[in-house]
């Protein structure tokens, strides 16, 4: 079987992975790809994911029988909707779905329909429409661009002149364009991503994992795309994982299918364990970078043929996702000025070096002349996997200290003081 990754990140090189490791062994073709997933797969280095038109003639082109979509952008640009119009097979959610993440609006109005429990929020279109809701409520408030922002349109205001910056820039400066802005309250507690496989009718929960948004140790500095990860999370085992799915993704799905929407793909919750108890903050529709990289490693059940059933309505049905025992650690190897800059060009040596205690994935990385070279703010994710998670966590350290290239950036603190915490 031929199947096409869109995407070229770390997360797209995890889930090529993943593929080939699947039983009946399909031919793997990604677009644009990267050098590392050049090694697995054939890339299409020309072809624009978000463009309709030519994903479906490239896929008709190559005789593709499944795409599996990695980004958001993509998915809310109706790729999905294209590819099956043409009569081929999608893994990943419709333009209408894919709403849960292209408008924070409209996933807030979903869950509050659905009974899900989410931060308080009102939406406003101007700043004084938000001044007299700040004025009702107080401080610290979070204030988020309603779009896609590519992680970028959240601020969290401690107080009033940070609000007034805040709505400055979403207002004034229009930095996120012509958008509604979410007011919500400000949650308190450990973040866990759940993510949940979903065949329009219902969802199977896959292992949970935490990543790493800061990007300095002590969760200092900057947000970013992502800094590291680990899986499975201390204190959540598989019985509190189903509870959890029962209240974050079921009643989604059940809501999405009575609006004729059905939600096809990975719906991916992020959450904040509350004293109070989980709130959803909120619903990505596709795999998280970087836990993709932690917790695809672990999955022993074969991903082609939950990719499948999960395009068909209702055909999980029966469908297991298993995961080995294994703990993963994914430390992220960051550029010089990353995340404010990144550096491009700067060649990398180690890597062979690496691959033999970590599974290397490239996510900003380009050949020069035949030299594999940063091209990005976040370069290469190194996972190591191991019994405990402190093997897991030594093993993917020791690749990161194997790789060297001009100004790398890492924190050091990846699934640190989490030693005695196994048997979860
Ligand atoms: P989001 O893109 O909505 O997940 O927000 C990005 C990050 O901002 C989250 O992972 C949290 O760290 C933080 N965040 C978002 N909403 C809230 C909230 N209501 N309270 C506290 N932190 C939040
Ligand atoms: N790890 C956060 C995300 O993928 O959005």
């Amino acid at each position: 079987m031929k199947v096409l990754v869109l995407g070229g990140g770390g997360r797209e090189h995890a889930i090529v992975n993943a593929l080939a490791r699947s039983p009946s062994d399909p031919e793997i073709l990604a677009a644009p790809g990267n050098p590392g997933i050049a090694e697995v797969a054939r890339c299409l280095p020309d072809l624009d994911p978000t463009d309709v038109t030519a994903v479906v003639e490239a896929a008709r082109e190559n005789e593709v029988e499944l795409v599996v979509v990695g980004p958001e952008a993509p998915l809310v640009a109706g790729v999905v909707d294209g590819l099956e119009a043409a009569g081929i097979r999608a893994f990943g959610p419709r333009a209408g779905a894919a709403q849960l993440e292209g408008s924070k609006a409209f996933a807030k109005k979903v869950m509050e329909e659905a009974g899900v429990p989410t931060a308080r929020y009102r939406v406003v279109g101007d700043a004084e429409a938000a001044a007299a809701v700040l004025d009702e409520w107080g401080f610290p408030v979070v204030l988020k661009a309603d779009g896609l922002a590519a992680g970028k349109g959240v601020l969290i205001c401690p107080d009033r002149e940070a609000a007034d910056e805040a709505l400055a820039i979403f207002f004034s400066e229009k930095r996120f364009g012509e958008t509604e802005v979410l007011i919500e309250e400000f949650l308190e507690g450990e973040e866990l991503s759940l993510l949940a496989i979903c065949d329009g009718e219902r969802a199977i929960p896959l292992a949970p994992a935490r990543d790493f948004k800061r990007i300095g140790d002590g969760d200092t500095g900057p947000n970013t795309g992502g800094m590291g990860s680990f899986s499975p999370v201390p204190g959540v085992d598989p019985g509190e994982v189903g509870r959890l799915s029962v209240e974050v993704h079921r009643p989604v799905v059940d809501y999405m299918a009575s609006t004729g929407e059905p939600f096809h793909g990975i719906l991916y919750a992020g959450l904040m364990m509350t004293g109070g108890g989980p709130k959803v903050l909120e619903y990505n529709v596709r795999f998280g970078d970087p836990e993709t990289q932690a917790v695809l490693p672990r999955l022993s059940s074969d991903i082609l043929e939950l990719f499948l059933a999960a395009s068909e309505p209702g055909g999980l049905e029966g469908s297991e996702v298993a995961f080995s025992d294994d703990w993963a650690v994914t430390v992220v190897l960051a550029s010089a000025g990353y995340p404010e800059s990144s550096s491009s060009g700067d060649p990398i040596t180690g890597l062979e070096e690496a691959a033999v205690l970590a599974e290397v994935v490239h996510a900003g990385t380009a050949l020069e002349d035949g030299v594999v070279v940063t091209s990005g703010g976040r370069v290469l994710n190194l996972t190591g996997l191991g019994p405990d998670i402190a093997t897991a966590r030594r093993r993917a350290y020791d690749a990161a200290e194997a790789v060297q290239f001009e100004g790398r950036q890492m924190r050091s603190d990846i699934a640190a003081g989490l030693e005695g915490t196994d048997g979860e």
